[in-house]
């Protein structure tokens, strides 16, 4: 698993010095952008069969058929983690066999073949070897690994591809939101069908572009992202485009239990534990809009957006302002989290694995 000793663009990463070179980009102006990297990772499998062996590639264009399973039907899913630097120079991942298992769970979910957990978290590894001059100085962001798994077989009609591939890739990022949210509730479009049924809890690619419509039109009038409601009875929170919610009133933290309809976040399932550690009484349930709009805080979780506070929410032409900054529960949280993340806390749950 030693990561190849010449990089993508001909420069030498081979010897002890390669510890030290970093990529040749302002490391301050990073936002969550797609910067090319030197290498991805492909495996791929016949419907039926098992993945088997995968190899490092330049990170480039992939060839396709224009009758592709991903392309005409959509199967296929994502999912994201990422690597941190810390100070003393090691590169953590966090939580990544955690990835590895909701990879599986979407794969069963749309009939794919998945990667084996031990498959997964190795070409993650080899993915951020072969590209660790990408993973940020500690403190200016993180490398975002985005591993993919679709239908890449052709076929014409509706029916599982005659071929999977699992593709992983990465790209140096900063923050995906600068600043607190001001969120838009969207009472007429929905993001996933409510309850066990649909897709909503698993990382689906269809589950993303059909938020674009609201998105694009909240973002166009001032709005950082919306929210999205329940499509049974349009009266429960569930999640913004991109991440999962909380909000605090007292001790209390609530957030939409992860019914199949909201995605089981991995940054969701960490804050839950920080905050029961940290002696906050944290409830999974149906959170209403008059809850929300009630209470003292919110806050949304991701593995992009870490942890973020909301500013406000505006419901038809209601709007809530919240707290926010450095005294709030999620900055506490944020806090912990991230020291977590980046090796200055101690890692009590292990979290975290040392990739170099
Ligand atoms: C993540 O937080 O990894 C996500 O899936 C968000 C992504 C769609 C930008």
């Amino acid at each position: 698993m030693s990561p190849p000793s010449i990089l993508g663009n001909g420069k030498d990463c081979s010897g002890s010095a390669a510890e030290e070179i970093y990529a040749d980009i302002n490391w301050d102006e990073l936002g969550f952008n797609i910067i090319p990297t030197d290498y991805m990772y492909v495996m791929k499998c016949a419907k039926g069969d098992k993945f088997s062996q995968g190899s490092l590639l330049p990170y480039g264009n992939i060839e396709i058929s224009p009758s592709a399973g991903i392309l005409n039907y959509g199967q296929g899913i994502f999912e994201g983690l990422k690597a941190l630097r810390t100070k003393d120079g090691r590169i953590l991942l966090f939580r990544p066999e955690e990835n590895a298992q909701r990879m599986k769970i979407g794969a069963d979910r749309l009939c794919m073949p998945s990667p084996s957990i031990d498959q997964f978290l190795n070409a993650v590894k080899q993915i951020v070897l072969a590209n660790k001059r990408w993973v940020p100085p500690p403190g200016k962001g993180s490398l975002y690994i985005r591993p993919l798994l679709m239908g890449t077989g052709a076929l014409l009609g509706v029916a599982p591809a005659p071929e999977y591939t699992f593709l992983v890739y990465c790209s140096p990022v900063g923050s995906y939101h600068k600043g607190a949210l001001n969120l838009k509730v969207e009472d007429k479009l929905y993001r996933a069908i409510s309850g066990t049924g649909g897709t909503g809890g698993i990382k689906s690619v269809t589950n993303y572009a059909p938020v674009y419509t609201a998105m694009s039109k909240a973002k166009a009038n001032g709005f950082s992202d919306v929210l999205f409601l329940d499509a049974a009875t349009g009266k429960h929170i569930e999640e913004a485009t991109a991440c999962n919610v909380f909000v605090v009133k007292g001790n209390v933290i609530s957030t939409p239990a992860t019914d199949g309809t909201i995605l089981p976040g991995i940054t969701r399932k960490s804050i839950i534990d920080i905050a029961i550690d940290l002696g906050h009484q944290v409830v999974e349930r149906a959170v209403s809009v008059e809850e929300m709009l009630d209470a003292e805080e919110m806050f949304c979780t991701g593995t992009a957006m870490v942890v973020n506070s909301v500013a406000s929410v505006t419901y038809k032409d209601t709007r809530v302002n919240y707290t926010t900054g450095p005294e709030t529960l999620s900055a506490k949280l944020r806090k912990t989290l991230v020291g977590i993340q980046t090796g200055s806390l101690e890692d009590k749950k292990s979290w975290t694995v040392r990739v170099d």
